[in-house]
């Protein structure tokens, strides 16, 4: 079985995505031929700063290593030093239209919010829907927030087969039972994301002990005094007994009795502390990788040569269905 995913190379890495993202990640690389993506590429399609997103390429890269990927079972690259993903969005745009980009939620969200909406953030899910179908991919494990992201990678993938010739395989997203879409702390209708929302809602995964514990204490709770999952009535604590769910390998209703009768000053700081308890040893091989760049893009140099060589013969093959003369 083929697994890709891929994850942007910006901000700070929170909850949310160890959540819908590097825990999936490790989880699936047990199940196949993985394949996992530092999409520097997607990186500026919002505003960035160049250091930045070279800081971040490297960071993210190095919490892909941290959180559990094996670089001898799984393919680890950064997007941008395989050619062919910028060549397949170009091609997918022909069988992409105006009004299904315009849709995208996330597209609506982030154009709102910016003076300048750029053309990349517009066709950003071309260039994914590109990074899935160039791997024959099977499943992509992702978070509830791309969602619709995958729906448009399968149409395009059926209408590009429809009028060219079966090319490309229909990928399903995968995603996690627990923890699909962690809220912020703060705001508890919001997705916990670096970009938008309280900051200090947001938990990073750099963040220190104190900070984390911090954080989860402040947490915004529901003026009632159970520990019970209800989404739409309890927001806030609902938000906190999934994430205590996914820290400490267990479901909603194992968290819920666990905690039936305490109240929630008692179960916030609890909270904190799994947290703390999950970050600290990722924290620490996350430093180590960090501190040996050479290391680190060896890794990654590895990883390249592998995603060139099987990203290859697709983008061949869609050239050829699509007519142009090739060298
Ligand atoms: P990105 O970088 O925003 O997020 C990486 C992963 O983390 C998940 N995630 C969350 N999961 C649960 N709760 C949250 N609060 C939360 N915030 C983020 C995301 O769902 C994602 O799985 N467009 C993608 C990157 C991408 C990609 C791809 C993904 C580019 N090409 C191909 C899969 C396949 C993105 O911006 O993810």
């Amino acid at each position: 079985m083929r697994i890709f995913s891929g994850i942007r190379a910006s901000g700070d890495k929170t909850l949310g995505n160890y959540s819908g993202g590097f825990r999936q990640y490790v989880a699936t690389q047990e199940q196949g031929d993985a394949f996992f993506c530092v999409v520097d590429s997607h990186s500026i399609t919002t505003p960035f700063e160049p250091e930045v997103l070279h800081e971040s390429t490297l960071s993210v890269a190095a919490w892909l290593f941290a959180t559990g990927l094996d670089p001898e079972r799984s393919t680890v690259f950064v997007q941008s030093h395989v050619g062919a993903h910028a060549e397949a969005a170009w091609l997918l745009g022909a069988v992409t239209s105006f009004g299904e980009l315009r849709r995208m939620t996330q597209f609506k969200e982030r154009s709102e919010e910016q003076d300048f909406v750029s053309a990349g953030l517009f066709n950003y899910p071309v260039l994914m829907a590109g990074d899935i179908l160039l791997y024959g991919t099977d499943i992509v494990p992702i978070g509830d927030d791309q969602r619709q992201h995958v729906e448009l990678a399968r149409n395009i993938a059926e209408r590009f087969n429809g009028r060219f010739g079966e090319t490309f395989k229909v990928p399903d997203g995968v995603f996690p039972e627990e923890g699909a879409r962690i809220k912020n702390l703060q705001e508890p209708e919001r997705l916990m994301s670096t970009t938008r929302g309280a900051p200090q809602g947001v938990v990073r995964m750099i963040d220190p002990p104190d900070v984390v514990r911090k954080k989860f204490k402040a947490a915004v709770t529901d003026s009632g005094s159970e520990v019970r999952h209800d989404p739409e009535e309890k927001a806030g604590i609902s938000n906190l007994i999934e994430i205590m769910a996914v820290v400490s390998r267990t479901t909603i209703a194992d968290v819920e009795s666990r905690y039936d009768g305490q109240g929630y000053g008692q179960f916030k700081g609890e909270v904190g502390d799994a947290v703390v308890e999950l970050l600290e040893p990722l924290q620490k091989r996350y430093e180590e990788l960090r501190s040996d760049e050479g290391e680190l893009r060896r890794l990654l140099g590895i990883g390249a040569d592998k995603a060139r060589e099987a990203s290859a013969p697709t983008l061949e093959t869609m050239y050829e269905r699509m007519g142009f003369v090739r060298p």
